[in-house]
């Protein structure tokens, strides 16, 4: 009798099938943003694997071999817009089409419904070879906020629960989109939300999160810059930590204004749009979002 000989192959990067990812892989994607150098990040991959949908390729060697996560926002069937996410290949499978191939699955899954993400150096090249094109630029800056200057004349306060759905409308106005499953997910999410007052109307919101060493400010709106100055400022009378957030560079001032008060410039990302000419909403009341992943 011989012994018959079962040849256990590796499939191809290419047969791997991709899947939904869920909240039980949130410590696999942790596991991938650190491979490629970038910090774990477990509160906000733990948010977005809640709100969007991640989809990912597993390794049969262990972990996973990509990542990314799709935000869907809108009311209807089909969401008016998606944000694309994490996309994130591993140092070892890198430069071999996955991520174009995951790219290509997401862009397909999302029909005719309009496209947007923030693309750093890395991903823009594949983003741009897919169709993607840029319509903005959003700069990062990190630091300690140094209190100081004239006191602002406008008045902030925490957001209370019967804020919400005033949030909810106000969001939807400047993001052009409903964001209700991320919104209210702010008050568990965030460490703070605080709203602006005039008159008794709302005027602006922003979140504090924390985000592994820093607070993250977004998402920041606001009906002008001196109100996302007392927003920002009375966040950050409530923390140690560097703040950091991801301003549209169209808002010069408040970029000058964070940089007068001890932040630093660490970077820069493109927006880009696919299916769409431009993104929806009043970009002059948009002035951060939640996080460059989710918009
Ligand atoms: C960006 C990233 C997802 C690309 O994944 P990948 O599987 O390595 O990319 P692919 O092999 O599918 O390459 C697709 C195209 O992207 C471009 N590209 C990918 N990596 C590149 C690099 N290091 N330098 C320049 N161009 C690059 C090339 O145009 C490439 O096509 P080519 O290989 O035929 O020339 C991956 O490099 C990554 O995880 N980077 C770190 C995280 C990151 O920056 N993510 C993007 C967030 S917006």
């Amino acid at each position: 009798m011989s012994d018959s000989l079962t040849c256990v192959s590796t499939p191809a990067l290419a047969d791997l099938p991709i899947r939904r990812l869920t909240h039980r892989d949130l410590h696999a994607c942790a596991d991938l943003s650190e491979d490629r150098g970038w910090p774990r990040e477990e509160h906000k991959w733990g948010l977005l694997l809640a709100a969007g949908k991640g989809y990912g390729i597993d390794d049969p060697e262990g972990g996973l071999v990509t990542a990314c996560v799709v935000t869907g926002y809108g009311t209807g069937d089909r969401p008016d817009l998606c944000a694309i996410g994490m996309v994130l290949v591993a140092e070892r499978h890198a430069r071999q089409g996955v991520g174009r191939r995951l790219m290509r699955h997401v862009v397909a899954e999302a029909g005719t419904t309009p496209l947007t993400l923030y693309a750093t150096p890395y991903g823009r090249p594949l983003y741009e070879e897919l169709g993607f094109k840029v319509t903005g630029t959003s700069e990062m800056v990190r630091g300690h906020f140094r209190a100081g200057g004239p006191c602002s004349a406008v008045a902030t306060r925490p957001a209370t629960g019967e804020d919400l759905s005033t949030l909810v409308r106000l969001d939807e106005e400047v993001f052009g989109a409903d964001r209700t499953h991320l919104i209210t997910r702010l008050p568990a999410f965030a460490d703070q939300l605080r709203v602006a007052e005039e008159g008794g109307r709302i005027t602006g919101y922003a979140a504090l999160w924390p985000n592994m060493d820093t607070h993250v400010v977004g998402p920041l709106v606001a009906r002008d810059t001196e109100t996302t100055k007392a927003l920002v400022a009375s966040l950050a009378a409530h923390t140690d930590r560097p703040l950091r957030t991801d301003v549209d560079v169209r808002h010069e001032a408040l970029l000058t204004w964070l940089k007068e008060h001890g932040l630093t410039s660490v970077g820069f990302n493109a927006v880009m749009t696919y299916g769409t000419p431009d993104l929806p909403g009043d970009w002059t009341r948009r002035f951060a979002p939640l996080t460059v992943a989710a918009g």
